[in-house]
């Protein structure tokens, strides 16, 4: 008989560090238990697509993913197929019922349930989970992901869900309400990485900001900054994603005292007008998000920053979009991620008729996106002829016997060296900046 330890798992990730995260401890549950991973989806048992419902794109991308999976099973692979995550949460049944060669459909918070799952598909049910947990006692997964081992840098969850509803946004309906979990569950994770390896600590969430208010007693997000930069082996504390409205005088606080915190934030603004933020209920005005940008280059005057901005959200103007070009040069983002404004099914943004049309979208995104790649590469550029401190994080993916090195600042930078390196501080010259990363010479 075909025993649990002989099944191999093939995971496909789409979407952002949450789904990366999810995918993470979905392994973790499997592998600890008995499943391989394998990197074939041909040679696999059970085929997971982790799936993102951000934008109509990812979807897109996912479906066309699912396509070449259940081509797979109709050609007779004996394969259980999965599908989990945000588009699993938004459809549920409907996946079911439209693809006969589905097994299992479930949400995030099918997550910690996987082995359940799994098994039930294993045992020839069609698997339908969307239910979301009740918040208390939210059982965070703490198993560690094997592949964590001999990282650099890796991801802990802090908070699930989210409770603000910016109304362009589909996460409050994919992955429920916020749930802050519990700290000292945070920091055992972070001790369990650190004892195999990891040196870099990113916490995420969807609005890590407002990070253990709900509950009595629990550590401030900027207390558990200060915690998680005490823990003996962390040398580097990344987090994301913040909100501007929730970024406190304690979050700043920490940038004078933490060394250990990254000099790098990524702090969405969405838009630079005014008028289309109270749209999109950001709860916050151009103003206060740059008195923000000040007090924290105050506190940390090197602090580097990106953001995500949404072009043609309805009824912007040409006017409203200049305002989010100007404040890209006045605020010197390194990077955004910037996309074109997609309705999402039941957010309150969808119901509107007064859209871009597509073609002034697309020509606004594509000005922004030049004007971006300009100053990003006058960023690296400024850095050429100078020496930076970088942490070796792995081997180029181009070049054989190049590193790659990333500077607190979020510079990555790739230089000729050997294998003993990976994950120590080297110094490096500049020697060449481009647009996402800079080549370099190693110095010490
Ligand atoms: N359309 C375009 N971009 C979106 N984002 C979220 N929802 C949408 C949408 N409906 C962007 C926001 C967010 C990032 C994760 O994705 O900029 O910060
Ligand atoms: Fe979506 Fe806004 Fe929550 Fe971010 S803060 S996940 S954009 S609703």
């Amino acid at each position: 008989m075909e025993s649990r330890s002989d099944r191999k798992v093939f995971i496909h990730t789409f979407g952002c560090q949450m789904n990366e995260y999810d995918t993470a401890k979905i392994r973790a549950q499997l592998t600890g238990d008995g499943f391989a991973s394998t990197e074939n989806a041909e040679d696999a048992d059970l085929i997971l697509l982790n799936t993102c419902s951000i934008r109509d794109k990812a979807e897109q991308k996912m479906h066309s993913a699912l396509g070449e999976y259940r081509r797979l099973k109709r050609l007779g692979q004996n394969v259980r197929l999965g599908i989990a995550g945000c588009v699993a949460q938004q459809e549920g049944d409907t996946l079911l019922k439209r693809y006969p060669e589905v097994d299992m459909v479930f949400g995030p918070d099918g997550v910690p349930a996987v082995r359940k799952l799994v098994d039930a598909a294993f045992d020839g049910k069609r698997v339908l989970d969307t239910e979301f947990l009740g918040l208390d006692d939210y059982p965070f997964v703490t198993a560690i992901d094997p592949a964590a081992r001999g990282k650099v840098g890796a991801f802990v969850t802090i908070q699930k869900g989210c409770d603000n509803r910016c109304t362009f946004c589909i996460v409050p309906s994919t992955r429920g309400a916020e749930v802050s979990r519990p700290s000292a569950e945070i920091l055992d994770e972070v001790r369990g990485l650190v004892a195999v390896g990891v040196k870099e600590i990113t916490l995420i969430g969807q609005n890590v900001n407002s990070y253990g208010l709900k509950v009595p007693g629990e550590h401030t997000f900027a207390k558990l900054l200060y915690a998680v930069a005490d823990v003996p082996g962390v040398e580097r504390v990344r987090y994301t994603t913040s909100h501007p409205r929730d970024m406190g005088a304690d979050v700043v606080q920490a940038y004078r005292d933490l060394p250990q915190l990254a000099s790098y934030l990524h702090l969405p603004v969405q838009s630079g007008s005014d008028r289309i933020l109270g749209r999109m209920k950001r709860f916050y005005t151009r103003d206060h998000y740059l008195r923000v940008v000040d007090a924290l280059r105050s506190a940390r005057p090197d602090l580097v920053l990106s953001t995500d901005v949404i072009v043609g959200f309805p009824s912007e103007t040409d006017e409203d979009f200049e305002l989010t070009m100007s404040l890209l040069d006045e605020v010197g983002f390194v990077g955004t991620y910037s996309f074109k404004y997609s309705p999402r099914p039941g957010t309150p943004a969808t119901h509107r008729t007064d859209t871009v049309p597509d073609d002034i979208a697309g020509a606004r995104l594509t000005r922004y996106q030049a004007r971006q790649r300009e100053l990003s590469l006058a960023w690296t550029r400024a850095h050429e002829g100078t020496v930076v401190t970088a942490l070796v994080e792995g081997w180029s993916r181009h070049d054989e016997g190049v590193l790659c090195a990333r500077t607190s600042s979020n510079l990555m930078v790739n230089f000729a060296g050997s294998r003993e390196l990976m994950g120590r501080e080297v110094q490096v010259e500049v020697t060449r900046g481009f647009t996402h990363s800079a080549r370099g010479e190693l110095r010490a």
